[in-house]
């Protein structure tokens, strides 16, 4: 499973592109918003330090100038994926971005028939976001299995992108279930390398190795 972070934050994303377990990066306008930088240059930012896809979000609600939007981002850098939302236009968009060989990610998805739909509409990724399902007592990880089974059941190309991500145990569903990406917030990132027992084990080899006085290097 791919690792993108949720974020704008530059420090973050530098720092965790260093483990070299980073594939790409997710935007949306509420964490830009966060970063209080100007758009366009910690988008550019982020494209020099991330190979992987960097997905920048449309933000008109109608077709034309979505797509004339998506076409500036897609300026940007190569590795841009222009982000819509999953509307009427939202897909006519990214049909038509798609056709041009503009990778798109459809986001605000939130059933599996809308997956199908982005699918359909030659999406690079689409984003299921089982948070905000969790969120109002609806089951997000069981709209990934439904994405899942679709996607195989047709050999879709689109990746399922986990978006929405609150905690390890999304990303461990996510892998479970054999979704493409988690994109993921970098808080919660980080959590993935803690394990208690890792800390106390470590701990006890390293007093261990001191107390037999020899060196490798
Ligand atoms: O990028 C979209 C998504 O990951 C948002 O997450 O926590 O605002 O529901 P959240």
């Amino acid at each position: 499973m791919k690792f993108f972070i949720d974020t704008a934050d530059i420090d973050d994303i530098k720092e965790l592109a260093a483990t070299g377990l980073l594939d790409g990066v997710t935007t949306n306008p509420s964490l830009i918003k966060k970063s209080g930088r100007k758009f366009f240059e910690v988008i550019e930012e982020i494209c020099g330090v991330i190979e992987g896809p960097v997905s920048a979000e449309t933000v008109a609600t109608d077709h034309k100038t979505m797509l004339e939007e998506g076409r500036r981002l897609a300026g940007i850098a190569k590795n841009i994926a222009v982000k819509v939302p999953l509307t009427v236009d939202g897909l006519k968009t990214c049909k038509t971005l798609s056709d041009d060989g503009v990778m798109v990610n459809v986001t605000l998805c939130f059933s599996a028939t809308q997956a199908l739909l982005s699918a359909k509409a030659g999406a690079a990724f689409v984003s299921p976001f089982v948070g905000r399902l969790d969120d109002i007592s609806e089951d997000g990880m069981a709209l990934i299995e439904d994405i899942r089974l679709i996607f195989d059941n047709y050999d879709f190309a689109t990746e399922i992108l986990v978006a929405s991500v609150r905690s390890p145990m999304h990303v461990l569903e996510a892998a479970r279930i054999g979704a493409d990406v988690a994109t993921i917030p970098a808080d919660v990132l980080r959590k993935l390398f803690d394990h208690p027992l890792t800390d106390k084990g470590l701990a006890t080899f390293i007093q261990d190795w001191e107390d037999t006085g020899e060196s490798i290097l």
